[in-house]
């Protein structure tokens, strides 16, 4: 018979969780219920982004948010509805987003367990050339009579139960990593509405000449950082340079190929650029669980920093082991 294979055993990401949720018997299944929220908002967000130039929503907000951002349209919309979709899973007590100065209480569910950390538009300020944008995300459980604040967030990385993120490219994404589990990419069938398990278990290479920072920063750059780019420059095969200006872009293609992101702490931002909570953490378990590494500038293991408080900044190197091990050894040399 002239019949195409067709492959009728999917896993969409709601058989994913199911599955998931089968195998632990204890689960009650508002983790379940939440990561569906989670999915609703990426879909609604990508929607949004795909139609902006169509229905007015380029540009900038007028507004700016608590880390500095001008914040663009789409940036106050991604967090509406980011929020929206936590609010009415009922399952979270407290969310912290870029785009909001302070922790979001949710009173009206008091005994939700959950805590959900999030960038909802990460490389906002490549959205009107249509250049790929994502969603970062962080889950914590609460500890057994936790008020729900703030406090409950400022933790380290090792304590997330789930993070991952998606990007909104040719296709839209979703990374997504439980504590101690694979790391899964799933893409979304626009056609079905479904993301669609179609990176399982993913494993980052071991080592790839492929950088990617801002090298327009170099003039304010320490004399490790200066030394391991020259050193990758100088290699016997030169390293490539591969740079979107998109976290979340410059992450899936690290993580998928190999290589090297770098935002390293430097003369004009002490503390570093990215934020720990919603853009570092999430990135370093999805990449240490990938089987990488994620170190900040002091090369301290990226997981192990708690944040002093929630939009905290830190330095940032997230790639194949061997890169990054080649940074780590340069600053040792420094003391
Ligand atoms: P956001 O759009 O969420 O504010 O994050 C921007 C971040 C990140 O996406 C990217 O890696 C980095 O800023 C780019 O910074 P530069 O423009 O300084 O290179
Ligand atoms: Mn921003
Ligand atoms: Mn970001
Ligand atoms: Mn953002």
């Amino acid at each position: 018979p002239v019949q195409e294979k067709i492959n009728t055993e999917i896993v969409t990401l709601t058989r994913y969780l199911n599955e998931e949720q089968t195998k632990h018997k204890e689960a009650t299944g508002d983790f379940t219920l939440l990561c569906h929220a989670l999915q609703f908002s990426f879909k609604s967000i990508a929607y949004y982004i795909r139609r902006a130039s169509l229905i007015n929503l380029g540009g900038l907000a007028g507004s700016s948010n608590v880390t500095g951002d001008d914040q663009k349209k789409l940036d106050v919309l991604g967090n509406d509805l980011f929020i929206a979709a936590m609010k009415s899973s009922g399952r979270v007590r407290v969310l912290v987003s870029e785009e909001e100065e302070e922790a979001i209480v949710f009173d009206e569910h008091p005994n939700a367990r959950y805590a959900v950390v999030c960038d909802p538009i990460d490389g906002s300020s490549n959205l009107d050339a249509g250049v790929s944008v994502g969603t970062i995300f962080g889950v914590y459980k609460l500890e057994e009579g936790a008020k729900g604040s703030k406090e409950d967030l400022l933790k380290p990385g090792t304590e997330m139960v789930a993070a991952g993120f998606t990007m909104y490219g040719a296709s839209a994404q979703l990374v997504l990593t439980m504590r101690g589990g694979p790391v899964n990419g799933f893409t979304m069938d626009n056609a079905l509405g479904e993301f669609i398990l179609t990176h399982a278990n993913m494993q980052m290479p071991k080592k790839r000449g492929i950088y990617s920072c801002n090298e327009g920063n170099s003039k304010y750059w320490d004399e490790p950082v200066l030394e391991w780019v020259n050193s990758i420059k100088q290699a016997e095969k030169p390293y490539s340079a591969r740079y979107i200006g998109s976290m979340v872009a410059d992450a899936y293609r690290t993580l998928l190929y190999g290589g090297i992101f770098a935002y390293p702490a430097d003369k004009k931002s002490p503390k570093g650029k990215l934020r720990i909570l919603y853009e570092c953490a999430p990135m370093a378990m999805v990449f240490e669980q990938a089987g990488g590494l994620a170190v900040n500038s002091k090369m301290q293991r990226m997981l192990e920093v708690v944040p002093e408080s929630i939009h905290d900044r830190s330095g940032i190197f997230l790639g194949s082991q061997d890169e990054v091990q080649k940074v780590i050894d340069i600053h040792k040399k420094y003391g």
